[in-house]
């Protein structure tokens, strides 16, 4: 059998469906973010990121599997990320991560690659 992954560890598929949930929850409401989003495909943008993120952290490659390689910088490219954006969606991605209860080691681990990821999405001053 495979080492335990960051995934398994946190709760597998129910973690990350909760997670990024109550992530798109404040975007959708966040006057900030929203415009930047499919409005007619919230829940395929919400699916995007889940697939995303279990994959990151060792669970089902199904994201690249429909996606192909993330290139994620490459991506956001037609978004205008700065400041703002990038603390509007930390912001809720904190929120989000907050309500998981996981531990204090689980939640360092996580928030740090996010906050990273955030910072390295920034595209405009
Ligand atoms: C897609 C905004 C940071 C992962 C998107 C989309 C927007 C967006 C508007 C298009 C929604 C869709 O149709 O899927 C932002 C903003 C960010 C940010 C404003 C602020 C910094 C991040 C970070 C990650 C991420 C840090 C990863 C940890 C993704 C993924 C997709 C996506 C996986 C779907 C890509 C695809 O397969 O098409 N983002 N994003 N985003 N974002 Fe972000």
């Amino acid at each position: 059998p495979s080492a335990r992954t960051f995934f398994d560890e946190v709760g597998g598929h129910p973690t990350f469906v909760a997670l990024v949930h109550r992530f798109y929850e404040g975007v959708r409401q966040d006057p900030v973010l929203a415009p930047l989003y499919p409005q007619d495909d919230w829940d395929g943008a919400e699916t995007r990121l889940r697939m995303f993120l279990e994959q990151y952290w060792g669970g089902p490659t199904t994201y690249s599997q429909e996606r192909g390689h993330p290139r994620l910088r490459m991506r956001h490219a037609p978004f205008a990320i700065g400041p703002a954006e990038r603390d509007a969606w930390l912001s809720h991605m904190r929120d989000a991560v907050d309500s998981l209860g996981l531990t204090d080691e689980q939640d360092a681990t996580l928030w740090g690659y996010l906050e990273m990821a955030a910072f390295s999405m920034q595209n405009r001053h």
